[in-house]
């Protein structure tokens, strides 16, 4: 029997303009690759179908930015997908987008081919900010882009926000946390900024040009919280908050370690007893795919210990927690972040407390 595989993810490789702080896979779009590519992801749908049964209740299409595709380009994507999967258990279909990359008539096909969340990078608010992070777009162009989201029908919308950015102030955090908050989108991801190696900041990072202050991100992260909580967003994940019953489900899906499968350059999966990733170059993907080889470049064993740690350390990042038992061959760990109070007891479960989420990145180590 094929395993029947829930969750689905699509990586679009391509953005507007690649931005100095960001290492998720990406490249400046070229019009020239992009057809080649698209019909390289169906493709591989194809493959895969021949392996797993697909019948996804989540969609994540995430990138670089999958926006960053013209409308004609997504209705072939989409149109092509849907074409291929039983979609009917579909619940959630969520796909990125960067505020310069949108139109009411982009928006408005995405809705009509079924998906029903958007995520939009922001960022900021802030002009200045904008710029210091590098963005094509304005704070005026977000706020016009959310408001045709909603126009195209969009009833389940995050906006992605980041923190502790260089100059940046706390007066300016609050604001942006506050302007978005105004706009009462369903949900929001506020980022602590990091330096990723192989990116700009990293490098002005190590030539000490930028600084990381652990106190400051730890102060700003507090403050978010505090605000976004008191708001009416319940924070179901360390940097996560959504209003009742609007979780990311697909993100979920990861945080409690269901299995997955990714397609597209340098997409991760992970099905059973085993985790891959494509390769994190569009032509040699679009190559290995046009020649039915396997675009996996890595690929482990996981044995159900490992995915039992995992489960445990990205689930104590959520605020349904961990069941005790889960954790029974680390009790003596558990109890001194118990006493230490990290951890507490809600009924069954173990969940962080405030103190824990501050550290939730080295207890969730503990566990792997
Ligand atoms: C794939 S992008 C979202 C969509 C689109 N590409 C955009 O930027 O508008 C995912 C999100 O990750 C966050 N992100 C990227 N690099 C980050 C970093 N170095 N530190 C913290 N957050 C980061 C940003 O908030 C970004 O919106
Ligand atoms: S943050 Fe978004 S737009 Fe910027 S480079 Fe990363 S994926 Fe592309």
């Amino acid at each position: 029997m094929p395993a029947t595989i829930r969750h689905l993810y699509v990586h679009i490789p391509f953005c507007p303009k690649v931005c100095p702080y960001c290492s998720f896979y990406k490249e400046a779009s070229d019009r020239n690759k992009t057809q080649r590519f698209l019909d390289s992801v169906l493709e591989e749908l194809d493959q895969r179908k021949r392996e797993f049964d697909l019948r996804p209740e989540t969609i994540f299409f995430g990138g670089g930015t999958p926006s960053a595709l013209s409308t004609p380009q997504l209705d072939y994507l989409l149109s092509g997908l849907r074409e291929r999967l039983d979609l009917s258990r579909l619940r959630e279909w969520t796909l990125e987008m960067n505020p310069a990359t949108v139109s009411l008539e982009k928006a408005s096909l995405l809705r009509g081919l079924g998906v029903n969340r958007i995520s939009m990078g922001v960022q900021s608010w802030d002009e200045g900010l904008l710029k210091v992070l590098g963005r094509v777009h304005s704070g005026a162009q977000a706020e016009r882009s959310y408001a045709i989201l909603r126009e195209a029908g969009f009833d389940n919308i995050n906006l992605d926000l980041m923190f502790a950015v260089p100059t940046q102030t706390r007066e300016q955090w609050q604001a942006s946390l506050e302007k978005t908050i105004a706009l009462q989108p369903e949900h929001i991801a506020a980022y602590c900024l990091t330096y990723e190696e192989d990116t700009d900041f990293f490098a002005r990072f190590t030539r000490g040009e930028l600084t990381q202050d652990s106190g400051w991100d730890a102060d700003l992260f507090e403050s978010t919280m505090d605000t976004l909580c008191g708001a009416g967003f319940v924070q179901y994940e360390i940097s996560n908050y959504a209003k009742p019953g609007r979780d990311c489900l697909h993100n979920l899906a990861y945080w409690l370690g269901s299995d997955y499968l990714g397609l597209g350059p340098s997409a991760f999966s992970t099905i059973g007893g085993r985790r891959w990733q494509n390769v994190a170059d569009t032509s040699i993907y679009c190559d290995r795919i046009g020649k039915t080889e396997s675009a996996e470049s890595f690929s482990e064993a996981l044995s159900d210990q490992i995915r039992q740690s995992e489960r445990i350390a990205f689930g104590l990042r959520t605020n349904r927690g961990v069941s005790r038992e889960a954790m029974a061959s680390w009790n003596r760990e558990v109890a001194q972040f118990e006493a230490g109070g990290f951890l507490q007891a809600e009924g069954e479960n173990l969940v962080l407390t405030r103190s824990g989420k501050l550290m939730a990145d080295s207890v969730g180590q503990t566990f792997v």
